[in-house]
């Protein structure tokens, strides 16, 4: 038998020029993140679980735990669970409306949890200390430059702005113009972007802005390690940037928070059931309260629904417009070398003294 040679590729000095230039560029993020590389998989509820926060922390990147609606003894079980599967630094996200966010945050400071995520509105200033007083970091949401400011005097180690592109519960503004709006104002804390990011040089962009990293979610949904239904994946795969829509509000009386997911019979369900409610209020069978209720609980377990037992047509298939960019079910680790690699090359398009910098080519 003829032993082939092995396939050694010499590195390439301008790769490697600009692979160190990027780091440069995300040192600020890795540093505060503890991981290789400034890629948060942002927290997905149902989908954020062990699996899938081990194989991004795992990859480089860094996981976070969407501890949802989940009580205190399974958030900790998650968290060991995950534990055993990475040695690794993650993260866990938690919403603040939860009843027992005390109880939450001191799971995540007894288990050595090193940052919490606290998401759905501004923190209240006690949680905060209390995570701060523990040892770990807290990551809070920035909707508004003003927001960020405050939410930066009031001790937040790090911001996290996400745009309206966005997969899951949205605001109503862009990454595009809340990177402008806050990138060149804050400098006190680092800034992740997040919200219809799909690329590697998309990353680069906001980075050469001022940003330390970037979260994504929408990709990681549909990734190997993922427990997604399969039929969720699918639907990721096969759909387009326009069919990721935000959920629509019929009438100003009745607030609907903003979600972004894919079109189905459920999305048009909800309007129809928008619809009769707003009649069964205005014939007075149904108080103010009792309709607004009524509406809120239309999409109630729906996530799971879609995400976990496959109901892809009147579950809530929440995702990003990034959602045109997964094209397949990929593993984790092949989704963060692509997004590097797509930075790296982006990177070496520019001329090379500047590709070793990282700095932006001047037009031609
Ligand atoms: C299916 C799904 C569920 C999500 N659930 C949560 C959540 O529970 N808490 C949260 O803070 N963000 C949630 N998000 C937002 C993500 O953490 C992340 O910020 C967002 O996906 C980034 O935008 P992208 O989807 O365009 O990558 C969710 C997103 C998706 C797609």
């Amino acid at each position: 038998m003829v032993s082939m040679p092995p396939d050694i590729t010499p590195p390439d000095p301008a790769r490697a020029a600009a692979r160190a230039a990027l780091d440069r560029l995300w040192a600020r993020g890795t540093a505060f993140l503890g991981c290789e590389v400034a890629i948060l998989g942002g927290a997905m509820s149902w989908l954020s679980e062990r699996h899938l926060v081990a194989a991004i922390s795992n990859a480089g990147g860094f996981g976070v735990i969407a501890c949802g609606a989940m009580s205190p003894a399974q958030l900790e079980a998650e968290i060991a669970g995950t534990q055993a599967m990475t040695d690794r630094p993650f993260g866990v996200n938690l919403i603040t409306m939860h009843p027992q966010l005390d109880d939450l945050v001191q799971v995540c400071l007894r288990a050595g949890v090193g940052h919490v995520v606290l998401a759905g509105g501004i923190p209240p200033g006690g949680t905060l200390r209390a995570v701060k007083d523990g040892g770990a970091r807290v990551i809070a949401f920035a909707p508004a430059l003003v927001l960020a400011r405050r939410l930066v005097r009031t001790g937040v180690d790090a911001l996290i702005i996400e745009g309206s592109e966005a997969g899951g519960h949205i605001g109503p503004v862009s990454l595009g113009v809340l990177a402008q709006e806050i990138l060149p104002h804050i400098r006190e804390v680092p800034v992740f972007v997040a919200g219809g990011i799909g690329r590697g040089d998309a990353i680069l962009s906001y980075l050469d802005m001022g940003a330390s990293g970037a979260q994504l979610g929408t990709r990681f949904a549909a990734s190997t390690e993922s427990i997604a239904h399969p039929r969720f994946k699918q639907a990721f795969i096969r759909a387009h940037a326009r069919d990721a829509v935000p959920s629509v509000q019929l009438d100003d009386r009745f607030p609907v928070i903003p979600v972004r997911g894919l079109v189905n019979a459920g999305t048009r369900q909800f309007l129809a059931h928008q619809a009769e409610t707003i009649r069964r209020f205005q014939s007075g069978e149904l108080t103010r309260e009792a309709a607004q209720l009524a509406i809120e609980h239309f999409w109630a377990g729906a996530l799971r629904r879609a995400a976990i037992e496959g109901d892809v047509d009147e579950g809530s298939v929440m995702a990003g417009q990034s959602v045109g960019m997964v094209t397949d079910e990929q593993p984790t680790a092949a989704i963060i070398a692509d997004l590097v690699e797509q930075a790296v090359d982006r990177l070496c398009a520019r001329q090379p003294t500047q590709a070793a910098t990282g700095a932006a080519a001047p037009p031609p």
